[in-house]
């Protein structure tokens, strides 16, 4: 029963992206031509988001950005047990806030994983079951990542308390499998380069 359920929201929440895509494919062409392509940037630019990729996919962050309602849990993505759910504001329903067992840092005694605001990413954020290219496009659409440019994506993903959480997930989490002072590079180099994402 709750599994259809979970699996209708996936199929309308993947038809969703895909008539949405037609539209970021366009927006991101546009600013692009802003900058000469350059071959060799190019390469550099697409090398470097590929470290950035291997970090977004992480469990410690996608399991924070789902296309549903409910966060997951674990290397395994399972789903968040408790009946949570992101609720009007992302943070919770009416009686289960986040905050309610979600501190400003980890507890150590009930395991429970901490940070300042913690809370779900807004479901237009959400990349859990898209491909690369299909997160790539959505990363970088302004109508669905808070109104960012490369540059402000380089500076959450640089200074966010729940981006820097990932790095100190709390006993037996692992972090991402890129050590953060190479993905603070790889977003320089990204940003440098003119924020290239892969065609396909
Ligand atoms: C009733 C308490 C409770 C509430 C409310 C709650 N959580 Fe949790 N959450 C937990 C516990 C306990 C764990 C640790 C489970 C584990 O590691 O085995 C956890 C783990 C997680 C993880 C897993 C981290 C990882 O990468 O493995 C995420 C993500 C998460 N919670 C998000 C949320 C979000 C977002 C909300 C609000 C919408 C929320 N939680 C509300 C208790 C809660
Ligand atoms: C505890 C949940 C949580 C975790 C863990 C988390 N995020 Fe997020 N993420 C959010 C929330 C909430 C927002 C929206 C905040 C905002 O817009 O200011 C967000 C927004 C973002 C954005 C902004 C724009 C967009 O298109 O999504 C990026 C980029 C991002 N997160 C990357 C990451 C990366 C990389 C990691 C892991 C290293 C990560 N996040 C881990 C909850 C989380």
């Amino acid at each position: 029963m709750l599994k259809l359920t979970f699996f209708k929201v996936m199929i309308i929440g993947l038809g969703l992206t895909g008539m949405l895509n037609a539209t970021v494919l366009v927006n991101y062409k546009d600013t692009s031509l802003l900058k000469p392509v350059n071959e060799d940037d190019r390469e550099k630019s697409l090398k470097a988001f590929g470290t950035v990729m291997e970090v977004i996919k992480s469990p410690r962050c996608i399991n924070c950005h789902p296309t549903n309602d409910i966060p997951r849990q674990g290397n395994v993505h399972r789903l968040h047990p408790f009946n949570v759910n992101r609720g009007e504001d992302d943070h919770g329903g009416l009686v289960q806030k986040c905050a309610t067992c979600h501190h400003k840092e980890n507890n150590g005694y009930t395991n429970v994983p901490g940070a300042p605001h913690w809370g779900l990413a807004p479901k237009t954020m959400g990349w859990f079951g898209l491909t690369d290219v299909e997160i790539a496009h959505a990363l970088l659409d302004k109508s669905k990542n808070g109104g960012r440019s490369p540059a402000d994506l380089v500076k959450h993903m640089s200074t966010d308390s729940l981006v820097l959480w990932a790095w100190n997930p709390g006993k037996g989490r692992s972090a991402p499998p890129v050590p953060v002072d190479e993905f603070r590079k790889a977003l320089d180099e990204w940003l440098e380069t003119g924020a290239h994402i892969p065609d396909k």
